[in-house]
């Protein structure tokens, strides 16, 4: 199968006359970075070809019951055949940089050792064409697809897959280093950690609450000892590196002032933001938070050298932040209706991803919801840009992903899709962006989640978040409205009325 297989229809030509009105005054500065952003599991399929290895996310989605109608990862988008007519449309939509993730189960098929040059071929076919096209490759090195011998041998809990993952990297940055700049070495290490190890949602589906710290730990000192050999190898050979990771740092707001609300609030906002920042901004676990798991593990795996590593080899020339929803916490469901409660992941009762704090509910405020069930706030994102902002003086941040599933359509009259709440998602949370650059903010540049819809981890092809529809069945690409408007956006580097 060849890329001239893959089929672009584009209803209209371009962007639409009503999105060609002036900015408002909501004028993004220039040279501010405008992308798209895609993850390899979720977009490539070909999941056997060219030698490409068995990640976890193969062996998750082949086990029954763990993905929605058991879909698996092929062929998800066949991108990894159609990667050029995708190209080609990103051209046409005007972004500036592509946020993608590299398949380690591709360069290292066991996840060390032997090199399959087949895998780096395609990256290299791949940020050819992106850089022949004036669009900047944006990697990311770990995208949740762990080499399944690596899980088999104990995975992220397992201290020896930090330094298998430093040494894919070193493979990666050879191969790839003298075209790429901007990297990130892992996305949303929370979800690698808790969703595969403690609420096993995600794979490897273990639920395991004090392996799953220790994952976060080694994720983190995966990040340390990656940094260390990309920026050897780049101060030898002169590259330009701007080093990254990529973080779903979100607000967590008390359900009301009530002290065991503010109390929730500050142990999920532990969980879920402060283990991260506290080791990579800080160069230490915040003390509450390690009193906290006290009852789940010590820290032992901590080493002397560590957090040096993290925090100092691994220092962050830029953050990425992925944000999609504020989340609202009490500290028990008494008195709040049960309609009000959320469930899913971060589900009261039963298996959950937060570990030491299972007795936190999820309250939904009212706003409306996605399709994934998340409540769509704007504000939350410039809650979250303006903290780190105060937290870390000077960072560049990114927001590297943002955006919203629905249930889209293809209308049958017009052969579009007319997808007005994410065009509204996308309005107020770039407005929301703006607003915090406005207030001095290093905001740099922004991400929308995701170039073309795709296989969304557990929930398989039934959510939605592409600013391109994707027909599975024909893997016909379709530009949503969104991203028309989006294409505009960036075309006149503000938010039109
Ligand atoms: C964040 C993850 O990085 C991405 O893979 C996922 O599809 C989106 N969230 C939406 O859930």
């Amino acid at each position: 199968m060849t890329s001239s297989t893959a089929h672009e229809t584009a209803h209209r030509s371009g962007p639409t006359a009503q999105t060609q009105s002036s900015t408002n005054g909501v004028a993004f500065p220039a040279g501010f970075l405008w992308g798209a952003a895609t993850a390899s599991f979720q977009i490539e399929g070909a999941t056997t070809a060219d030698g490409r290895g068995v990640s976890i996310w193969d062996t998750f989605s082949a086990t029954p019951g763990k993905t929605l109608n058991g879909d698996t990862g092929d062929p998800a988008t066949d991108h990894y055949y159609r990667y050029a007519d995708d190209i080609a449309l990103m051209k046409r939509l005007g972004l500036g940089a592509y946020r993608f993730s590299i398949a380690w189960p591709r360069i290292q098929p066991d996840g060390k050792g032997k090199i399959n040059q087949a895998g780096i071929d395609f990256y290299d076919r791949l940020v050819d064409t992106l850089l022949e096209n004036g669009i900047e490759p944006w990697p990311t090195l770990y995208h949740w697809d762990l080499p399944q011998p690596l899980e088999d041998d104990g995975g992220w809990p397992a201290r020896d897959t930090a330094s298998r993952f430093a040494d894919y990297a070193a493979v990666v940055y050879a191969a790839l280093g003298d075209r790429i700049t901007n990297w990130a070495t892992l996305n949303e290490p929370w979800c690698s950690a808790f969703l595969g190890y403690a609420l096993g949602a995600h794979a490897p589906g273990r639920q395991e609450p004090a392996s799953s710290v220790a994952a976060v730990h080694h994720l983190l000192l995966g990040h340390g000892l990656a940094a260390r050999v990309m920026r050897e190898h780049a101060a030898q050979s002169g590259y330009e590196l701007n080093l990254g990771l990529v973080h779903n740092q979100t607000v967590v707001r008390p359900h009301t002032d009530a002290h065991a609300d503010v109390e929730a609030a500050r142990r999920i906002d532990g969980l879920r933001n402060r283990l991260f920042t506290g080791p990579l901004l800080h160069g230490a676990y915040p003390e509450d938070v390690v009193a906290d798991l006290a009852g789940i593990t010590d820290f032992s795996f901590v080493r002397d050298g560590d957090l040096h590593e993290i925090n100092q080899v691994g220092k962050l020339d830029m953050l990425g932040i992925n944000f999609y929803n504020p989340s609202w916490v009490a500290g028990s469901a008494e008195g709040i209706p049960a309609s009000a409660l959320e469930d899913g992941e971060n589900s009261h009762g039963g298996p959950t991803p937060w570990v030491g704090a299972e007795d936190v509910v999820f309250v939904h405020h009212g706003f409306p919801q996605t399709a994934m069930g998340w409540e769509i706030d704007a504000t939350g994102l410039s809650d979250v840009l303006l903290r780190l902002a105060e937290e870390a003086p000077g960072l560049p941040l990114y927001v590297t992903e943002n955006g919203a599933a629905f249930d889209d359509e293809v209308d049958q009259n017009d052969g579009a899709v007319h997808d007005t709440e994410r065009v509204s998602y996308l309005n107020t949370h770039l407005r929301a962006a703006h607003s915090v650059i406005e207030s001095g903010v290093p905001l740099h540049g922004y991400f929308a989640w995701s170039l073309m819809d795709n296989f969304e981890w557990a929930w398989g092809y039934s959510k939605r978040f592409g600013i391109v529809h994707v027909d599975y069945e024909t893997q016909q690409r379709t530009v949503k409205d969104s991203g028309w408007w989006y294409s505009e956006v960036i075309r006149s580097g503000g938010i039109p009325d």
